[in-house]
């Protein structure tokens, strides 16, 4: 029986009664669709033939009239007995969609056309006349562009950082973002009682763990590894309660920095953190330093640098101060260096901590920190 009968007839006429039966006489339309459609798409058709062979095709198997998928649909699927009509609706469909490939567009773009052989006459068969030209690879095509990635700007901007502080001998020591509170706040001389533990919007994992609500915590750990003398510098993520707005996000980097010698002062302070603001802002920029609090440092310091985009005259960024505060400070409180294990009588120290995501903006002149953090690739692929 051929194919054009069998779809002519009903399941029952058939004599198929079971989902076995159903399942392979559609594999047979479906393979009887294949060895039509892929000697053309192999071989390719003469150029002339090549629409009006397609289209003919196309109408044998879609029409909606007399195509074979439409008898299929007839004499099959309608009326096919009711307990079977699920597994016949199913394979049906995937027939419908399996049968897209006859689309008019589909051949075309498959099916190519056969050129005159380029050498008619050359009796040994170059392959460049045995495979149709539009199934020649060109090779004067331009290759794939595969778009590069670049570093992040946190990522840019915390390296510069780190690149000043190496070259003045400092080396980089990190720590866990899952810290516990002991390092957190107790050894940085934040007790619990201390009303100044509120000044971290703190995220707690457990009665005893947070994440870090600042790299402060690092200072401990590397005094504890590596003793006195110290310089070195910490970077990393850090978390807080933090509602996300153009200025705050619960997640965002700070760089911690740590020096610890005998005969260290405020002088070292100061002269290290001008050295450091005038390289990274600029050789014209001022620093200022005005008094502030943190449990860990006595005394305390805010430093400011002149604001860079209007020269300290006063714009939007610096609020018409003229300064721009960009870090916390102060002489390493000598319970801190007690607690990581260094004598306070013989060892004082430093130490600072900055924002990498406000210095990112501030060089970059962003004024919404979210957009570091989006992946949006338009706002990325600026860097
Ligand atoms: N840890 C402080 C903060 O997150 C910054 C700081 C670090 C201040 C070191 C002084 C010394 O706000």
């Amino acid at each position: 029986m051929t194919l054009e009968e069998k779809v002519g007839k009903t399941l029952a006429e058939l004599g198929v009664t079971d989902a076995q039966g159903v399942e392979s006489l559609f594999a047979e339309v479906r393979a009887a669709m294949e060895a039509e459609r892929q000697p053309l798409v192999s071989q390719g058709v003469p150029e002339g033939d090549r629409e009006k062979t397609c289209k003919a095709l196309r109408d044998r198997w879609l029409a909606r009239k007399g195509g074979l998928i439409s008898l299929v649909d007839e004499n099959w699927l309608k009326r096919s007995p009711k307990e079977l009509k699920p597994v016949v609706g199913r394979h049906f469909n995937e027939l419908r969609q399996f049968s897209s490939r006859m689309e008019l567009e589909r051949l075309l773009k498959d099916v190519p056309a056969q050129q005159r052989r380029a050498v008619e006459d050359d009796a040994g068969q170059h392959w460049q006349d045995a495979v149709p030209i539009d199934l020649r690879p060109d090779l004067t095509l331009p290759g794939y562009r595969r778009p590069l990635g670049s570093i992040h700007p946190v990522t840019r901007v915390m390296r510069e950082i780190e690149d000043i502080f190496l070259g003045l001998g400092f080396s980089i020591e990190t720590g866990p973002e899952v810290e516990t509170v002991s390092y957190n706040f107790d050894k940085l001389n934040i007790p619990e009682t201390h009303p100044a533990r509120d000044d971290w919007d703190t995220l707690y994992v457990d009665e005893q763990t947070v994440l870090r609500t600042h790299t402060s915590p690092v200072q401990i750990r590397a005094m504890e590894k590596r003793g006195a003398p110290l310089y070195i510098i910490m970077p990393g993520k850090c978390y807080r309660h933090d509602n996300p707005d153009s200025t705050h996000s619960p997640m965002f980097h700070q760089i911690e920095g740590l020096a610890v010698d005998t005969d260290i002062t405020f002088a070292d302070l100061k002269g290290t953190l001008d050295f450091f603001a005038k390289k990274f802002f600029g050789e014209k920029v001022r620093t200022r330093f005005s008094p502030s609090f943190f449990p860990f440092t006595e005394p305390s310091g805010e430093v400011s640098i002149s604001c860079v985009f209007c020269d300290a005259k006063g714009c939007r960024v610096c609020k018409e101060s003229g300064w721009i505060e960009v870090m916390g400070c102060g002489m390493v409180h000598p319970e801190v260096l007690h607690h990581g294990g260094i004598d306070p009588e013989k060892y004082s120290g430093w130490a600072f901590g900055l924002g990498i995501d406000r210095y990112a903006m501030l060089k970059y002149d962003i004024n919404d920190i979210q957009l570091f953090f989006q992946s949006d690739v338009r706002f990325l692929e600026q860097f």
